[in-house]
């Protein structure tokens, strides 16, 4: 076994628009953040994989073939979701050693659990001597995160993997694809934290997962097989949604539907610098998110509201919801303002993206 060494970096990512739609294959414009998980890795010359993270401590486990979950909520999960796709996909078993550093809020909705998973699975497969091509590792990780007890959507890993400064990521599903635009020179994304954590486990899992199934079963009850095909079928979507039979159905519908034109639209307005058009379709998603979908909770409602009094053009919240962050647009020559009365209304956690 050749001896070998070296650092991974994940970044985090900020969901420009585009939410609770990955998971139905549905396009979405995140961009990276300059906060990023960084691993180091060694290989050993055992079948151990040890891990070192200050703040979470050490963890070291066997890699076999047939890895199975800690207990809930302690982070070795992570690594042993990392081990156990490498393993699955690539069959290598081979000791490694890694050290990891971040500095990406966790439970903030900037997609620090994928980050890790991401940051891990390619340490795994470069001490192994091993180059996974973007197509490969994207059939892989959504899956492989569902270990750790969540199954969201492909746009994290996508958006870690394909990460470009100063640039958002359109992300295609089936097959997935990116497209990278770039952030026009007078826009600025601040990101703020709501103060409440959201973490993706227990309660706020079952809420998440809720939220996927209302979509799927609409989906199943028009007997549809994706979301692409109504869009793209130019069918009624407000008499499809009348003729669901339930509350949750119609609301996720309207919201997945709408949602995917949005983005459409945000994308256009990113590429041809109209910064009003992008606002106003921040605030649709975000009401959107609020009164169909039921994702959001009084803190980032009074976040999304301090940004836009302030002088944002547009502001939501971003990520699953139910606590984290929210990404507000605004002019660059008006960011520090902006950024001040965000603050001034209790939220001190705000950086630009
Ligand atoms: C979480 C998931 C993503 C996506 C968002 C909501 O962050 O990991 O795949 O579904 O929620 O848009």
């Amino acid at each position: 076994m050749q001896q070998r060494q070296g650092v991974i970096e994940a970044p985090g990512r900020v969901n420009l628009i585009g939410e609770h739609i990955d998971y139905h294959g549905l396009p979405v414009l995140p961009m990276a953040l300059r906060q990023r998980i960084r691993v180091q890795f060694e290989t050993r010359s055992d079948r151990a994989i040890h891990a070192a993270s200050p703040g979470y401590g050490e963890r070291e486990f066997l890699w076999t073939d047939s890895l199975e979950p800690v207990a809930g909520g302690d982070w070795e999960n992570y690594l042993r979701a990392a081990a156990r796709l490498v393993g699955g996909r690539w069959g290598i078993l081979n000791g490694v050693d890694l050290s990891i550093q971040s500095d990406l809020a966790a439970a903030a909705g900037l997609s620090s659990s994928s980050a890790l998973i991401v940051g891990c699975t390619l340490a795994l497969l470069h001490a192994a001597g091993v180059e996974a091509s973007f197509e490969e590792l994207m059939e892989v990780l959504p899956d492989g995160e569902q270990f750790v007890g969540t199954r969201g959507g492909g746009m994290d890993h996508a958006a870690c993997l394909s990460a470009r400064p100063g640039f958002a990521t359109l992300i295609e599903f089936r097959p997935v694809s990116v497209r990278h635009i770039r952030v026009p020179e007078e826009w600025t994304f601040l990101v703020a934290s709501s103060g409440v954590k959201a973490e993706k486990s227990g309660a706020v899992r079952e809420r998440y997962n809720a939220r996927r199934k209302a979509g799927s079963t609409a989906l199943a009850t028009l007997g549809a097989s994706s979301y692409g095909e109504i869009l793209n079928g130019g069918r009624d979507v407000e008499a499809l949604a009348a003729s669901l039979p339930t509350v949750e159905e119609r609301e996720a519908f309207l919201h997945v539907t709408s949602e995917a034109l949005r983005v459409r639209r945000a994308a256009a307005a990113m590429e041809s610098g109209d910064a009003s058009c992008f606002g106003r379709l921040l605030v649709e998603s975000h009401a959107s998110l609020h009164e169909r979908l039921h994702v959001s909770c009084s803190e980032l409602d009074r976040l999304v509201d301090a940004a836009m009094r302030s002088g944002a053009l547009g502001a939501r919240l971003t990520g699953a919801g139910f606590g984290g962050c929210a990404v507000a647009l605004c002019h660059s020559r008006e960011a520090a303002r902006v950024e001040a009365g965000i603050r001034s209304a209790g939220f001190p956690d705000v950086f630009s993206a």
